[in-house]
């Protein structure tokens, strides 16, 4: 094949550090979908990089199975996508530490995620520290041209680049400069009480929840406590950011009957509590089957870890080349 004719490359990964949430799915899974014939597509599962801040060895591997099938059960079709997981190929550690060995403290403490890791408890492993050389291999090891992502991951990629650029300036040109892909209008879902959706703030709404669980956490939407015929502001309120992904037919409706002041936020939360479930159901179902055949899910991930590995394992070799490693 014609390098024109190559398809471009995209990789993006997800933690197995809890159950997967509305904002892991529009923020990047969809996006996953939707390339997933475009382009040559490789989404695996970052267990190392939970491992960061995850300890329990039994629920680690419980999450693997749950990010495995819910990569499964939104669509993604292994014959299309290589989904693997990212222990089972061992150059992703290699890599990171070569990297390591080119990056300075100074840079990587400029992290925003570890920053927040800080903020939150002194006592962060080197690995939260590190993270983002991990990731940094991860990416350009398979030469990715496309890093679909939330908002919250566009530092990430800037020091993937950024650390590409120093490699191939000391060793001579070896990596590929990837871009992010980050949807505008999905860059952060808030979560249920307005920050951003994430599984460390225990503010989601878990994409395979059950019906009592999606009831649970819509009531407990926060929200100003105006009345059902007080005037509202949709762009202020915290259900309407969550109507505007999940009650598109509705949208224009309900934004006139919140400034007219003709919807009160328990019918509001009604309406979202019924699309929700309506988008949940279907993948709900598929995910519940998926995840009472572990051994279908261990063969996925085993046929990607094989797909990936030679081109993983010719990429070292290059590298431990130019680093000077090879005799
Ligand atoms: P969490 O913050 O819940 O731990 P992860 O860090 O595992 O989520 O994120 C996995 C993917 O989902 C990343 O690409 C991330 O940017 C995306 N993502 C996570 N939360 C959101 C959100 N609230 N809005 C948009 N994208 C998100
Ligand atoms: N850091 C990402 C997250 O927290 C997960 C991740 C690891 C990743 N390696 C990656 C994403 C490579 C894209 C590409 O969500």
């Amino acid at each position: 094949m014609e390098e024109s004719e190559k398809r471009k490359v995209l990789i993006s990964g997800i933690k197995p550090t809890g159950d997967l949430h509305i904002g892991n799915y529009l923020g990047a899974m969809q996006q996953f979908l939707e390339f997933q014939e475009k382009f040559e597509s490789v989404i695996f599962i970052a267990d190392y990089h939970a491992l960061a801040t995850a300890y329990d060895p039994a629920r680690l591997k419980e999450n693997i199975y749950r990010v495995a099938a819910g990569y499964l059960a939104i669509g993604l079709n292994p014959s299309k996508v290589t989904l693997f997981k990212q222990s089972d190929v061992r150059e992703h550690t290699e890599l990171a530490w070569v990297f390591n060995s080119i990056t300075t403290m100074p840079y990587l403490m400029r992290a925003h995620a570890f920053k927040d890791a800080e903020a939150r408890n002194k006592e962060i492993s080197v690995g939260t520290f590190d993270y983002p050389m991990l990731m940094a291999a991860d990416i350009l090891m398979y030469d990715a041209d496309v890093v679909p992502v939330g908002q919250d991951q566009k530092q990430h990629i800037e020091f993937a680049r950024d650390t590409a650029e120093k490699f191939n300036r000391m060793y001579g040109e070896t990596f590929k400069l990837p871009e992010a892909y980050i949807k505008d209008d999905v860059a952060t879902v808030p979560g249920i009480d307005g920050q951003k959706m994430s599984k460390s703030y225990r503010n989601t709404i878990p994409l395979f929840a059950s019906d009592e669980e999606i009831k649970k956490q819509v009531f407990a939407i926060v929200t100003d406590s105006k009345g059902e015929s007080e005037q509202k502001d949709p762009e202020s309120d915290n259900i309407f950011a969550l109507h505007k992904f999940f009650s598109k037919k509705e949208l224009s409706d309900l934004e006139k009957r919140y400034k007219e002041g003709g919807i009160g936020y328990k019918e509001s939360k009604e309406i979202l509590y019924e699309n929700i479930r309506a988008f949940v159901t279907p993948i709900r179902k598929q995910y519940d089957t998926l995840l009472g055949d572990r051994s279908f899910i261990e063969s996925v991930l085993e046929e990607g870890a094989a797909k990936v590995r030679p081109k993983a394992e010719a990429k070292m070799q290059e590298v431990r080349r130019k680093i000077g490693v090879t005799l």
